[in-house]
């Protein structure tokens, strides 16, 4: 194995500043045109141009300019909608409405999580025995410092509180919910994703407590935070902690620019020919250093759930939840977002870094406040896109992913993702990734960075490949990418050869994926230069 390059360098395949990245002047995203069918603006655009609050650096206005409500399937239901009642008695079964019993709750003063609790349930009367607030009490009335704690109690969360009561100003109308296989996006500004996170926090959003298949929102993720709030383990605490300096941020000095969440899939008459695709593979940088969440301006992977955020309100801590807390406007995508389909991937555009961390899974923490100083484009969306796509999961049997139908369905899902958006300019930037799916997922990294690399070949797509710390891999992975471009081995003919790799007679793990890649590709290829000799096993 070759650990580094001859000269001492490590062996990483190309620079990572060589590849394609979002800039001002290509921000590789397509503009924000308010009317379309298929593009929800819930604020106020000019175009390309900026806008006068944007000149002025204050939030964009909300559109329209009143509160209008709708009250059905395909929105999601507000909490301070007309339409929208909470029980007064259990027993009796009497209601009275929502935003009226919410309003009340919360413009009394809480000196306490115990008096925020009492807020929370007075509007959310048949979780009274259930819900009890005991990671956020422990966080606040433990482990916070005397400082801490009355910095929460005295100053952030009353202004959460009021932030949450400017909903029907703020989002004056209800988002649309992405429903599946339903191609549609939703522009809304920073300001109105923390008032809708506000309201989360609160637990205000109707329908959205009860569980079950039989549950009119049973396809979607949770949104309301009771969950996480109730949970003492150290993790959850920390993800509390990341979620509160976000609130501390947004209600000291209100965001001001935008974010567009795409919901995209490729639909039969996109599908791709895997097996005949003639494309070629594109540049790789691959690098056991650095995280996919360093990579800024490239096209970043959440390692998604279906649905999307995962266990982010439980006890979920690996790569989707912590880039979850991490930027948590990513948390709105929850409220509104279906559960994804094979052929589907959401693209969100422009979210904010708020918080640092350290750590993974058990040892994750809060590691202070995050200043993201990256640019913003004409919209105001900050420079930054991330697509959530989720693998299969291999809880067991695990050689299942080596079937042509398991190979296929990661191919198309992935694709899904890395398929430049609709309307977007100029060449692709590239696409930072890693071992999507081996780690919760139980995933092969080898053959999952082949899937990778094969996608972003047939999307001209340039790869950051991050290894996770794992150097070996890096080796292997940049020993096999210098093999096929050397070879001029076709995305097709890799992905045949994959397939052919599940069909053999023996049962097969994956540990001998890249020499078998190796060994029937070498066998294919006829110029001198590309005997088995030129593989570099
Ligand atoms: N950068 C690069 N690589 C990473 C990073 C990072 N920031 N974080 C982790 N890895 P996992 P999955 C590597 O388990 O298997 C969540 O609950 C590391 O090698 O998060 O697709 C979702 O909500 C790790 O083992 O993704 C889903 O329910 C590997 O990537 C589920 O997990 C996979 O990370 C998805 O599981």
């Amino acid at each position: 194995l070759s650990s580094s390059n001859g000269d001492g360098s490590r062996n990483v395949g190309v620079a990572l500043s060589s590849l394609p990245r979002i800039t001002v002047s290509a921000p590789s995203a397509p503009p924000v045109v308010p009317g379309s069918p298929h593009h929800t603006v819930m604020v106020r655009v000019s175009g390309r141009a900026a806008t006068q609050e944007q000149k002025q650096n204050v939030p964009p206005r909300p559109y329209p300019a009143v509160f209008r409500d709708v009250w059905d399937s395909h929105h999601v239901r507000m909490p301070c909608s007309p339409a929208s009642f909470h029980v007064v008695d259990t027993l009796e079964n009497t209601t009275s409405p929502r935003w009226t019993a919410i309003k009340q709750a919360l413009s009394n003063p809480m000196r306490s999580v115990e008096e925020m609790e009492r807020a929370v349930l007075y509007y959310n009367k048949r979780y009274s025995n259930r819900w009890h607030f005991k990671g956020l009490r422990k966080l606040i009335h433990e482990d916070f410092t005397e400082m801490e704690r009355d910095h929460f109690l005295d100053v952030t969360l009353p202004a959460m509180c009021t932030l949450a009561l400017r909903l029907p100003d703020l989002v004056t109308q209800p988002p649309p919910l992405l429903k599946a296989h339903y191609g549609h996006s939703i522009t809304l500004s920073q300001l109105q994703i923390s008032c809708l996170l506000a309201n989360a926090f609160f637990c205000t959003f109707p329908r959205r407590n009860a569980t079950g298949a039989e549950t009119e929102y049973a396809l979607y993720p949770d949104i309301n935070f009771n969950r996480l709030l109730s949970n003492k383990l150290p993790r959850a605490i920390e993800k509390i902690k990341c979620i509160i300096n976000y609130f501390r941020r947004v209600t000291t000095k209100e965001p001001t620019g935008v974010v567009t969440v795409v919901r995209q899939q490729v639909d039969n008459t996109d599908a791709v020919t895997w097996q005949q695709c003639s494309s070629q593979f594109t540049r790789l940088h691959c690098d056991d250093r650095g995280y996919i969440d360093d990579a800024t301006g490239l096209l970043q992977v959440d390692f998604a759930n279906r649905f999307l955020g995962g266990g982010v309100l439980g006890l979920g801590c690996v790569q989707e939840e912590i880039r979850f807390v991490i930027c948590p406007e990513l948390l709105i995508t929850r409220l509104f977002t279906e559960s994804l389909d094979k052929t589907e991937a959401i693209i969100v555009i422009g979210v904010e870094q708020y918080n640092k961390s350290t750590g993974y899974s058990d040892t994750f923490k809060f590691d202070g406040n995050h200043q993201d100083t990256t640019d913003s484009d004409a919209y105001g969306r900050k420079l930054s896109q991330l697509v959530a796509i989720d693998a299969v999961r291999f809880s067991r049997r695990a050689q299942l992913q080596y079937q042509e139908t398991l190979i296929i369905r990661e191919l198309n899902k992935a694709y899904a993702g890395f398929c430049p958006l609709d309307g977007s300019e100029g060449r692709p930037v590239a696409v930072a990734t890693g071992n999507w799916g081996c780690g919760a997922f139980k995933g092969d990294p080898k053959l999952k960075a082949l899937i990778q690399l094969s996608v972003c070949g047939y999307a001209e797509r340039d790869v950051a490949y991050y290894t996770f710390k794992d150097s070996h891999l890096r080796n292997n992975i940049v020993d096999m990418h210098q093999f096929l471009l050397q070879n001029n081995i076709t995305v097709g003919t890799l992905v045949q050869c994959l397939c052919q790799y599940g069909q053999l007679e023996r049962e097969v793990d994956g540990s001998d994926l890249f020499n078998y890649v190796y060994h029937s590709l070498s066998s294919k290829v006829s110029s001198p230069d590309s005997s088995p000799g030129n593989s570099p096993r």
